[in-house]
């Protein structure tokens, strides 16, 4: 499969605007703007909570466990936690018949106890299903694993859950469907119509929490990315047209700081998503810097840039109810592993550097949430 910087490097990619930076814009691109460690003090949730929004962060227990100091941080600069990765079916499903909930109790439990809202994180999703997955599901018994699934862990934490991603990353224009859905063992066995079923599924059994369509790779300046906001407006659209329990669109946002975005379109798509009538979240915010050249202080403007530029977007809105990155410091990065530099430095793609000190991401975040407080 061709990925998005494969992509926009191909001869296709040239007809877009969207173009990769060559080494000489790298090197130019807003050098003349500064950003200066700003002596704000506040938390990014208190600051958020100026604008009537929540700030968070992805955490799981395995870190948050044995390193007290970047517990006490997110703790600070929090007010929403989304369990990286404790809630998905691998994880709190590893036997058929057998839940784990240890790791994702003690998150819960951890919000708790500092009044943090916790996002859950996931149902549907076609990834990190557990090893017993494909032996056991079969089209005759999909449907009931599904439901007993979201019965069970939905009806678990019933009432402690501000939030849940329902249904994540259902749309893949590449797969070649009329309707952009991506090809999974979901669609496989259950067509379409799973999509609906988790969201009432999931509406009965914890009938507070808000519940979220989560997506990723709508934010940047290619027809990839526009070609998804036009699916994921006809998905949301179809499901209200049903009355299926769909409350807001989590926008991902995991952003490369090479990779250009397209503000214009991403601020009509969110007033789009607020004429159906739902909340948007950004639910997975970092800025990779996989492609970016060596030089640290190049590398940690462009990200904070990137930050700030996709914040102004999407803290004007009313209707973006929430903004939580995808950890908070580059010591616990997924991208450390997943999207890993060809010079063997560490990925640089968080507010806080790997020794828990606030980058110019950081700085950017907060002059992006201030300014728009202020407008
Ligand atoms: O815990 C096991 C460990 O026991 C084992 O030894 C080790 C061997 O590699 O793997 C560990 O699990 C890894 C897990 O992260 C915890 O670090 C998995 O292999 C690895 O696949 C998993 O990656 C997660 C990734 O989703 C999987 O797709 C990342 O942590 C997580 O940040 C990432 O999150 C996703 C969101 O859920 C959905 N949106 C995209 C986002 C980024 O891919």
């Amino acid at each position: 499969m061709t990925t998005r910087r494969q992509f926009l490097q191909s001869g296709q990619a040239l007809a877009l605007a969207g173009l990769p930076l060559s080494s000489k814009q790298f090197s130019d691109f807003r050098l003349s703007e500064t950003y200066s460690a700003t002596n704000q003090t506040a938390s990014l949730k208190d600051q958020a909570k100026q604008l009537g929004k929540m700030f968070g962060s992805a955490a799981d227990r395995n870190i948050l466990s044995q390193d007290s100091n970047y517990r006490k941080l997110l703790i600070e600069e929090c007010s929403m936690i989304t369990p990286e990765n404790s809630m998905k079916w691998e994880r709190i499903r590893p036997d058929y018949d057998r839940f784990f909930f240890d790791d994702a109790d003690w998150l819960v439990d951890l919000a708790a106890s500092h009044q943090m809202l916790v996002h859950g994180h996931n149902f549907v999703w076609h990834k990190q299903l557990p090893a017993w997955f494909d032996d056991k599901v079969t089209t005759g018994n999909m449907e009931k694993i599904l439901v007993e699934h979201i019965e069970t862990v939905a009806g678990r934490y019933a009432g402690r859950m501000h939030s849940w991603d329902v249904v994540n990353e259902v749309i893949a224009v590449e797969h070649g469907r009329p309707d952009g859905l991506r090809l999974t063992p979901w669609l496989e066995h259950l067509g379409p119509d799973h999509i609906e079923l988790a969201f009432r599924t999931a509406a009965a059994a914890d009938p507070h929490a808000r519940l979220v369509y989560n997506e990723i790779g709508l934010e940047f300046n290619d027809d990839l990315s526009a070609s998804k906001r036009s699916y994921v407006l006809d998905l949301l659209s179809g499901l209200l047209a049903k009355g299926t329990p769909v409350q807001a669109l989590g926008i991902q946002a995991h952003l490369a700081a090479d990779l250009p975005l397209d503000f214009k379109s991403l601020d009509r798509f969110l007033s789009d998503v607020a004429k159906l009538g739902l909340d948007v979240m950004i639910t997975e915010l970092d800025v990779s810097d996989q492609a970016l050249p060596k030089d640290v202080g190049v590398r940690d403007r462009m990200v904070a840039e990137t930050y700030r530029a996709f914040l102004d977007v999407v803290a004007a809105h009313e209707h973006v109810i929430s903004i939580t990155v995808w950890g908070l410091s580059d010591r616990y990065s997924w991208l450390t592993e997943f999207a890993p530099r060809d010079d063997g430095t560490p990925n640089r793609p968080l507010l806080l550097d790997g020794d828990l000190n606030r980058k110019l991401a950081w700085h950017a975040a907060s002059e992006a949430l201030t300014s728009a407080s202020q407008q």
